[in-house]
Order: C-alpha cells, then structure tokens, then sequence
C-alpha cells in the first residue's frame, strides 16, 4: 500500500485548491462550508499521521486562497485569520475542552459571543484618525486596496471620533454585509430589468465591494460592523475583545447590531446560541452562526493560533437551512374551504437535515412576486420544523414556462374562481368536492380538533371514497362492518377506531368548535364561544346579536359564526349529532382571584412550553384577560422567540415586557 497516502495527500489538496479558488477568487463556491471543512479536516487527519507529506504549499499551511490580481494590494500588519466551524453543542464543547487544556486546565475564562455575519470581510487602517486604507482578506496575509469603495460605504466613518488617547495608526476589522431587505429589494430590481438576480448576500457584498467604478459600489446598499482587532496602539491599554467592541463605539465604528454578549462557562454560552438561533429569522440581515471568543486578549496570545484559524476563537455555525434547486412541476393541492395551493416539485435536495422534493408555494400572488417559473432554478429555505418556502428564484429569464391558476379543480374538476373577498385564494367552488371533504374531515379528527387518534390521511381518503362517510356527522355512526371494507382493517383496529371515536363524542366544546372549520374561528376564537356559551345547542340557537356581545371576538368572526349556524347542513349536522347521542359542552373553567385579576396580556413570538391558546388559557383562568394588541392599557406584553413588532411596540408605549421564564414565575405565583 505504501504510496496510498501520498496520492490521496496529491488528491485533496488538488480539491482543495479548486474549491478554494472557486470561492474566495471567483466568488462561485460549489460545496457548501461544511463540505470544505470536512476536506480539510481530512487532509489535516492524513497529515499528521503522515507528518514526512506535509510541504510548504499544502492548503494546511497557509492562511487562504490567491489574491486577485486586479487591484493594488496591500500586506496585513498581521494576518488577518479565518474561524474554525463547529456544528453541534458536542463539538462546541470539546473547543470549549481544548481551549481549557490549551490554558493549563484550571484556567476559568470568560468568553464573547457575536453574531456571525455572513458578509466578507474588511481591514480598515486610520492614519491619525483618518480613514488611511481599506483593504479586503485576499489570502490572510496580501489583501486588495478598496479603499476607494470603502469610503462610500456610509457606515465607515472616515473621521473616528475621538479615544481621547493619540493613534497614530488604528486598525479595525470587520464585515461588509447587507440588510435582508436591501437584497431583496436589489433582486427584485435586476428582475424587473430582466437581469439576473443575485444569490446570496454574502457572495453580492463581496462583489459590490471589489467594483472597478467606485460610483457602483457607491450605488449598493452596503453595510459594515467591526467585529475585531487589527494592529492597535499600545497606549490604548485594551486587554479584553469586549473593551474593544466598547472603544470602537466610542469612535464611532459601527459593530455588530446585535450587541457583544459574555458567557463564563459553555452552558451559558449555548444557552445565548440556542437564544440566537431562534431569533435569527428576526434580524434583519443574516447571520449564519455565532463566534464566540475568549475575551481576555493575554489568555487569546497563550492559545495562539493554527497555520489558519485562532485557538481562542470559534464560530458556532447553525446548520444549512437553505439550499438550491430546480422546479421540475407544479401540482395543485385542494385544501379544507376549496383554496388550490400551487406545489412545486423541485429536484430533491438535502435543506436543514431533510431532504425537500415539494416546496409550497402559499398562493398565486406569491408565485407572482417571486417571480417563479418551471425550469427556474430557486433557492429554498426550511427554518426550524416550519414547512419549506422558496426565497427567491436565482436565474432570471430563460426556456420556462409559468405557473397560472387552474380553471378547473385537480380532483373533481369543479370550477376555480378567484375568491371576492378581497382574499389571495382561489377556490374550487364545489361543495362536494372530495378533497375539500377529505381535507375537512383529516381536521376535523386531528390534534387541534377531536383527536381520534387512527383516523388521518389514510383511512379518510377510503372512507370518503366508498361514500362511507359524506360528513362530520357521519363519523359517529359509523360501526364495525363498515371499518373492515377498509383496507389493512381488521377487527383489532376497527375495534379501536370506534374507541377513539367514542372518546372523541367527549371532547369539550370549544375543541369541536375549532374541528369544524368555521372561516376566521381558530383555537381562541372557539375558547370564547365555548366559554360563554357552554353547550352545541346554546350555541346553534344563539343570534348574531348574543354573538357580536362577546368581547374580543370581532365582527368578522362573529357575523361568520352566524351564517355557519344558519346553513342548513350546520342545522341538519347538530341535528344528526344529537341522534347518535353526542353533546358537546363546555367545562365551566374555575377562575381563581389572584394578583393578575383585571390584568391584560399581549403575547408575541413562539414560546417554548405553551401553545399561544395554552398560554392565554392559563391567564385567563387566573383571572386576567388576553389581548392581540398592545396599547397604553396592556399590562404585561409576553415575548418568546422570533417575536413580532408588538415587542417593540410595548417598549416604546413602557408597558412591562416579561420573558417566558418571568411569565411562568408570575403564573405558578400569582
Ligand atoms: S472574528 C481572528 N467575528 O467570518 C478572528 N469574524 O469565517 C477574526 N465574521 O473572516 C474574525 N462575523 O469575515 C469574527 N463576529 C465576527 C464575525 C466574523 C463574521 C467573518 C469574518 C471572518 C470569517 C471567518
């Protein structure tokens, strides 16, 4: 075997190479981060089994790619470094572990986390406070002379302020990224002009940044944060990264928006990754992970650093939630109240852990404003368990064919019109039309509605397809012999069935409510009525008058309530229901006279142990009541994760904000 090893040396940093000049000379990477660390990492593995391979010129041995030729270049005081990945609290823990040991092993150090910019970074030099030179990464250690562009990037001042100290020479590093919104206003700009769009911001921050013609770069909506130190003076006497942050700020240097957070021990500092990470979809530019330092600068140079990355420092990357495809197809989905949902088939790809082979495109407006055809080429995202949407198509125009409602319904061939309630959807307008029924009753039996458990997408469709079942009512007469002419039914699980169906004849009003599907009535809304009205009967035979008193509801849903209960198939249904013996009530919830009697919560963003009808449930037991708008009165706004502008709305108004774990306390002791 020997040679083996000396070719696959050859072979990977060939690869590497490639990849590397791909991206950081091209701008037109083809694998993904984790991709290159996981070739470098093996290439690393073989060269310190193999010591005697290792030459100078190995990609192991140097800071980064080549420098691009087109500029001036400009050497770096000190190199300027790239971040070791981590993709798991696991292997966070062992950086954590290694930089322990690395310090002696007793050493308590504290650290900073940051949020990771996914923009390319910059040097700025300030000769005597004045903006000197600004120079790009270019291979660690030779950048290219932006300085021109960068002085139009208005974040960048080009007088600091002052540090009350002389500085002869100052220099900051830092990220030149943009706002979300920016890019996908400048996307849907070069779609408008027929041009092509941009993929991603990073790679267009990067691009705008080395422009030949300042007045184009001048023209981007660029954006800079300093997140680290180049050469400093002496005389500044900083000695930890967050003095830094805090000195840069002073000068008037703009940093990182989301402010420098301190941790003392790894679980602090995966709680305000985990923190991050669910708030990141809030921010309004994109981060793709947190870098998380050792704040005191003496405990940074004991670690020292690799031929390419700082021993103290980490990036903690959250994994890739987006990914690039083709739309293949489009198919059409038939949902509960007849809306058709355009689908479109991609080619599979692996996004956030999954692999994606259909992408909902929400509705037809949607498909407009992205701009979406079959052929295009689209980057997709999936963020957290949430169903995967496409972002933007990333080709522009090219031998595609476009997506338009259809006229008539997929399934029973009923006509589709536009909806005239000022709604985005179009319906089939069959009443009948299976899908609809199938899709009616799937909700009617799920989690948010009955919960008869054994009764989802599979034995529905059959029992809709042998005309079994026409109806909600229908369900409750169902009886053995009808189960076993459904498929892989035997008398086992026809018999547990109608247990579950049994259960199900005892659920709470307020959670049949919500399984009928009534237009705008969701889990809240059908608390309210269920509250106030106690019983199915009460209900049915209440006027719009009785319904429009109840606080809170609104007089869309209460005027929608009442044309529900005035349909004949609603009468015949409560009917029905009552013939096969089901009456649906209300417990009377106890209200206990607490601190929080009279008081008023808002709560915004998803919290972590409650459903937002849970959580309103419980004040509401207590007493107090729940809102959906903040005003003057509001007393206490709720804030969980990725929250709405309501959390900004209470700041300004002063009304008192709670985090979920000063929620919970104020509850379990009211
Ligand atoms: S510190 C020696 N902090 O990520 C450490 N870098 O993958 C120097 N980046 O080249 C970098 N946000 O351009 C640092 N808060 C942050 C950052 C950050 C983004 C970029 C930076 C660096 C790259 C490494």
């Amino acid at each position: 075997m020997s040679g083996a090893p000396q070719k696959e040396a050859q072979d990977l940093r060939k690869e590497i190479e490639r990849h590397e000049h791909l991206y950081y000379v091209l701008d037109a990477p083809e694998i993904t981060d984790k991709e290159y660390d996981d070739l470098i990492h093996r290439l690393e593995a073989l060269e310190s089994r193999h010591p005697e391979l290792v030459t100078p010129d190995s990609p192991t041995q140097r800071v980064g790619g080549k420098a691009s030729s087109a500029f001036a270049q400009i050497r770096h005081s000190k190199p300027m470094l790239s971040l070791d990945n981590v993709y798991s609290e696991e292997e966070f823990r062992q950086w954590w572990a290694r930089a322990e040991k690395g310090l002696g092993g007793k050493t308590q150090f504290e650290v900073t986390l940051e949020p990771k910019m996914d923009g390319t970074s910059l040097s700025l030099v300030y000769k005597n406070d004045v903006l000197a030179s600004a120079a790009t990464r270019g291979d660690g250690n030779v950048g290219e002379d932006v300085t021109a562009n960068a002085r139009t990037i208005r974040s960048i001042p080009l007088r600091l302020g002052s540090a009350g100290a002389e500085m002869e020479t100052f220099e900051c590093r830092g990220e030149v990224y943009m706002h979300k919104k920016d890019f996908d206003e400048l996307n849907r700009q070069a779609l408008r002009d027929g041009g092509k769009t941009f993929v991603n911001p990073r790679n267009s921050a990067s691009g705008f940044l080395r422009q030949k013609d300042s007045k184009i770069t001048a023209s981007r909506p660029l954006k800079f944060a300093v997140h680290s130190a180049g050469t400093l003076p002496e005389s500044l006497g900083i000695e930890k990264h967050a003095q830094f942050i805090d000195l840069c700020r002073k000068l008037r240097l703009p940093v990182t928006a989301t402010p420098t957070q301190t941790a003392k021990n790894a679980d602090e500092a995966v709680k305000i990754y985990s923190r991050w990470l669910a708030s990141r979809q809030s921010l309004s530019y994109e981060i793709d992970g947190v870098v998380i330092k050792i704040n005191d600068l003496k405990l940074q140079k004991a670690l020292g650093m690799t031929s390419k990355s700082p021993r103290w420092a980490v990036a903690f990357k959250f994994s890739a939630s987006q990914a690039e495809t083709a739309v293949i197809a489009v198919e059409y989905s038939v949902g509960r109240t007849g809306t058709v949902t355009p689908v479109a088939k991609v080619t599979p790809v692996e996004c956030g852990g999954v692999t994606i082979s259909s992408v909902s495109l929400h509705n037809f407006d949607e498909v407009e404003r992205l701009g979406v055809k079959i052929g295009d080429k689209v980057l997709i995202e999936r963020a957290g368990d949430v169903i995967p949407k496409v972002i933007r198509v990333i080709e522009g125009p090219g031998k595609k064919s476009s997506i338009a409602p259809p006229k008539i319904c997929p399934v029973c061939g009923g006509q589709v019109l536009r909806a005239e309630d000022g709604e985005v959807a179009y319906r089939c307008v069959n009443p009948l039309c299976p899908a609809q029924l199938e899709r009616r009753l799937i909700h009617f039996a799920s989690r948010n509605g009955l919960d008869i458990e054994g009764l989802g997408e599979s034995a529905v469709s059959q029992l809709v397809q042998k005309g079994l079942v026409k109806n909600f009512a229908n369900i409750f007469t169902l009886n053995k012999e009808n189960l076993l002419k459904l498929e892989l039914f035997a008398d086992k699980k026809a018999e547990n069935l109608l247990k579950q169906i049994e259960t199900g004849k005892t659920r709470p009003l307020s959670k049949l409510l919500a399984a009928l599907g009534i237009r705008h009535v969701g889990e809240r809304a059908s608390r309210l009525l269920a509250e106030r009205f106690g019983s199915l009967d009460t209900l049915a035979r209440a006027s719009a008058e009785d319904l429009e008193k109840i606080p809170d509801l609104g007089p869309v849903i209460s005027e929608s309530v009442a044309s529900f209960f005035r349909l004949p198939s609603t009468v015949k249904m409560v009917k029905e229901f009552k013939e096969s013996g089901v009456n649906f009530l209300e417990p009377k919830r106890k209200i206990v006279e607490s601190a929080l009697t009279g008081k008023t919560f808002v709560f915004t963003g998803e919290l972590e142990s409650f459903s937002r009808s849970e959580a309103e449930a419980r004040v509401t037991a207590l007493g107090a009541r729940a809102s959906s708008s903040v005003s003057k009165k509001t007393d206490y706004v709720v804030v969980g994760a990725s929250p709405g502008s309501k959390a900004e709305k209470a700041q300004k108004l002063g009304v008192r904000v709670l985090t979920e774990r000063e929620f919970k306390k104020i509850i379990e002791n009211p």
